[in-house]
């Protein structure tokens, strides 16, 4: 055992593909490596204690809206045979809860890494990825594993549910603005709300396809360079997901403030129903100019990134 160590992560956003890919269609999603999570766990006489933002206290004393975390530690402590090892965890994150942008499987991600540090232990990417698939499961219901897969990768990846992610490469030269509404996400209800639709209504089948082929069309654009295209197809996906019933009004509002003031397309990440919004645009300025622009009508924070470096040639995708 250390004395302490550290685990990290980052924040992700969905480039293409959330909601359709809980139903086997591809997704193609962008780690956020800026925006990180720190976990810490420093040795301790006695006790096993817990301090984030939203709690502080022992970790049998987690309230229930930290159930998730408080399982994901139990069952690392169980697997690794150090149930009454005395420790303090601390959590530290950048990313904002409940905005799609991974807070969630960030957290479990940097747990598992820190303990599997802490106590010295080899750790695979399969086992990192089912370990945070604990607090994942309790908290969003089914997730896809999409999040926690982002929020480990040093690259961009394809996705599909049940294999193993692909690094893909981006040759791009455009900005994406990610938009904070300041409205809660709600990933769980939005899931949800899409079930039912399937459940009466044939049209989103078909829509769920569309997302899906959509994807595939967006993995080319992005291969090839075409941000025109690009910004089409996340308009594409925006009209798509508002019309299975998870944007938002705000989202909506957003999404064509940034349109009409010169982006190449804008959509929803992530759950929906609040939470963020991702606009392309061709060049830096025009990515600040329209950040500017949405942050005075209300946006409460505004990230630009690069799409570009997301990918550098012959980097390892290197997981664990
Ligand atoms: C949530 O970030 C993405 C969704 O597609 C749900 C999931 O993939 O589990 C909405």
């Amino acid at each position: 055992m250390r004395k302490s160590a550290t685990g990290q992560s980052h924040a992700k956003i969905i480039f293409f593909g959330e909601h359709s890919v809980v139903y086997g269609q591809p997704a193609i999603c962008l780690p956020i490596s800026k925006i990180k999570t720190i976990v810490s766990i420093k040795g301790a006489d006695t006790g096993q204690h817990v301090a984030s933002k939203y709690f502080t206290g022992a970790l049998s004393e987690m309230p229930d809206s930290q159930t998730g975390i408080q399982l994901l530690i139990n069952t690392i402590l169980v697997e690794l045979h150090q149930e009454k090892t005395p420790f303090t965890l601390q959590v530290t994150s950048e990313i904002p809860a409940e905005r799609g942008m991974g807070s969630s499987a960030a957290t479990a991600i940097a747990i598992v890494r820190a303990f599997f540090h802490f106590f010295h232990q080899s750790l695979s990417h399969a086992e990192l990825l089912r370990l945070a698939d604990v607090s994942e499961q309790y908290i969003h219901g089914n997730p896809s594993g999409l999040d926690a897969a982002t929020v480990s990768s040093k690259t961009p990846i394809w996705f599909v549910k049940g294999r193993r992610p692909q690094a893909i490469p981006i040759k791009q030269n455009a900005f994406l603005v990610i938009v904070d509404t300041g409205i809660m996400g709600q990933t769980g209800l939005a899931v949800q709300h899409v079930k039912s639709k399937l459940a009466g209504d044939h049209h989103a089948e078909e829509d769920i396809e569309m997302l899906g082929k959509i994807a595939k069309q967006a993995r080319s654009c992005l291969a090839n360079g075409d941000s025109q295209k690009l910004g089409f197809l996340m308009n594409d996906s925006q009209t798509i997901l508002s019309k299975l019933g998870v944007s938002h009004p705000i989202l909506d509002q957003f999404a064509t403030l940034a349109l009409k003031n010169g982006a190449l397309g804008a959509k929803l990440t992530g759950g929906g129903m609040g939470g963020c919004l991702i606009t392309l645009t061709s060049s830096k300025p025009s990515a600040k100019q329209i950040a500017t622009i949405l942050e005075q009508h209300g946006a409460i924070h505004t990230w630009i990134e690069p799409l570009a470096t997301g990918y550098h040639k012959g980097e390892k995708n290197d997981h664990s």
